[in-house]
């Protein structure tokens, strides 16, 4: 492909273009500071390729994802969530020993070092989950330090795949002030989880292997979702060298907020305010469309997608199935629905191109599954854990990687000389 040509003033720069394995085009602009003293600004990001990565596809236009050349479709129907954590780490479609191999590594590694319990007995019992996780995340790199044996690095990745769980639901068990129960190693990853969350040690807890099969089916959902703002912070920890636990940590922090994966409950905060006002969802679809108001409807619009997000059409087919054989009749669901059909059908949403995202219904699910609405985040994470570790791989790896460390325009005051305290008038209150 020709070079892309940039003129500026009376300088004609040529830039490489640099074409992807399914067509993406990307004008290289490595070289433009070097030779014009000029930078770009994209504030968000929205036309800026931080890598090259051949993890995760995704054609927003079309409502395409795909992990290692599989669509999300082919994989929630046939694959399991330890099988697609393996696809995205190592980058092939485990064989039948390799994926025994690994799953009994991942079971094996699921306790947790009895001294990090006394950490949980220090927070608050309100304490947010995803700030629980993402610490104790951070302090698994004083127990298991990658720096100091060469194939730690592997094995860190395996335990902390195998201990995310554990911490999630003792993180959950001291919210709710009952004691911790341990991974049990005959249980699969995600009926493993559902152990930890609900067994109580004085009744007989039996896994629901419907409840298993979804969370399964949500996890595979979540597990990687290229560039977005939690892997991106990852990849930039990363880039500085700081370990893979710090890394992660970081991520569980972006993941957090409400415009991210907090988005999933505060989908289900949405609906119960649309309800206890009566339902009345057209005064809600008139509210976020209004620009003198904060709100928006949470669940909907997306940076990549503008067509649909493929996630949340796995997810909406499953969600009547899922809550008819579970024999449970939510009515956020029907409020959902009617929010969906009617923001749809309204100009606003259609010119803007916001439709559902992976969000909008998996909170539904969740509730379903019995996980309270504080875990959602929490579960999303669990989810997009391979995800951060594949692309943290990748960028350790990857010989081009520099410290991430992007540029500013200065609009700041220009130079001016000190001015003592005494000659100082009042500026501002503060
Ligand atoms: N409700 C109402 N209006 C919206 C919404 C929404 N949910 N989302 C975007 N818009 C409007 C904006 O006001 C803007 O309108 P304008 O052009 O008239 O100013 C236009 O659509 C474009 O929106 P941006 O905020 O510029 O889009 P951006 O790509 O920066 O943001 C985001 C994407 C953060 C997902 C946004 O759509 C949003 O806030 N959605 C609600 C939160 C949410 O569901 N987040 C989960 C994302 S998916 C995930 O993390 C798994």
């Amino acid at each position: 492909m020709d070079n892309a040509t940039l003129t500026l003033g009376n300088e004609v720069l040529e830039l490489p273009m640099v074409v992807g394995s399914e067509g993406e085009k990307a004008v290289d602009i490595r070289k433009l500071r070097a030779g014009t003293g000029t930078i770009t600004l994209d504030s968000g990001y929205g036309n800026t390729g931080s890598c090259e990565s051949a993890i995760t596809f995704i054609d927003g236009e079309k409502g395409i994802l795909r992990h290692r050349g599989y669509s999300i479709e082919d994989l929630t129907a046939n694959s399991t969530f330890t099988e697609v954590a393996y696809l995205l780490i190592y980058g092939e479609l485990p064989s039948e020993e390799e994926l025994a191999t690994f799953e009994e590594r991942l079971t094996h590694h699921s306790l947790l070092h009895e001294d990090m319990k006394k950490f949980f007995e220090g927070y608050p019992a309100n304490a947010p989950p995803m700030s629980v996780l993402s610490t104790i995340v951070a302090s698994l790199s004083a127990f298991y330090d990658e720096s100091t044996q060469e194939d730690e690095l592997e094995l860190n990745v395996i335990r902390l795949i195998a201990k995310i769980k554990t911490i999630a639901a003792f993180a959950y068990k001291k919210s709710i002030g009952q004691p911790y129960i341990y991974p049990r190693n005959d249980l699969d990853y995600s009926s493993d989880f559902l152990h930890m969350m609900f067994a109580v040690p004085s009744e007989e807890y039996e896994v629901d292997p419907l409840v298993s099969k979804t969370l399964n089916r949500l996890m595979i959902l979540h597990a990687d979702h290229e560039q977005n703002c939690s892997t991106s912070t990852v990849r930039m920890v990363g880039s500085s060298g700081a370990n893979l636990f710090g890394s992660i940590s970081a991520g569980i922090s972006a993941l957090s907020g409400p415009l991210h994966g907090g988005a999933n409950s505060a989908v289900i905060k949405m609906l119960n305010m649309i309800a206890e006002d009566g339902g009345n969802v057209d005064k809600y679809v008139e509210l976020a469309k209004d620009k003198s108001s904060d709100f928006r409807l949470m669940g909907f619009g997306h940076r990549v997608y503008k067509n649909f997000d493929p996630r949340a059409r796995v997810i909406k087919s499953s969600a009547d199935a899922v809550l008819d054989q579970l024999g449970i009749d939510d009515p956020l669901l029907d409020i959902a629905k009617k929010l969906e059909r009617v923001a749809l059908e309204d100009e606003y949403f259609a010119a803007r191109r916001l439709y559902p995202n992976v969000d909008f219904y998996s909170g539904i699910l969740y509730r379903a599954m019995g996980i309270p609405t504080n875990m959602f985040t929490v579960m999303f994470a669990l989810g997009r854990l391979p995800g951060w570790i594949a692309q943290w791989l990748e960028m350790k790896n990857d010989p081009g990687t520099r410290i991430y460390r992007p540029r500013q325009v200065y609009v700041g005051e220009n130079g001016r000389s000190y001015v003592p305290i005494a000659e100082r008038g009042v500026v501002s209150a503060g």
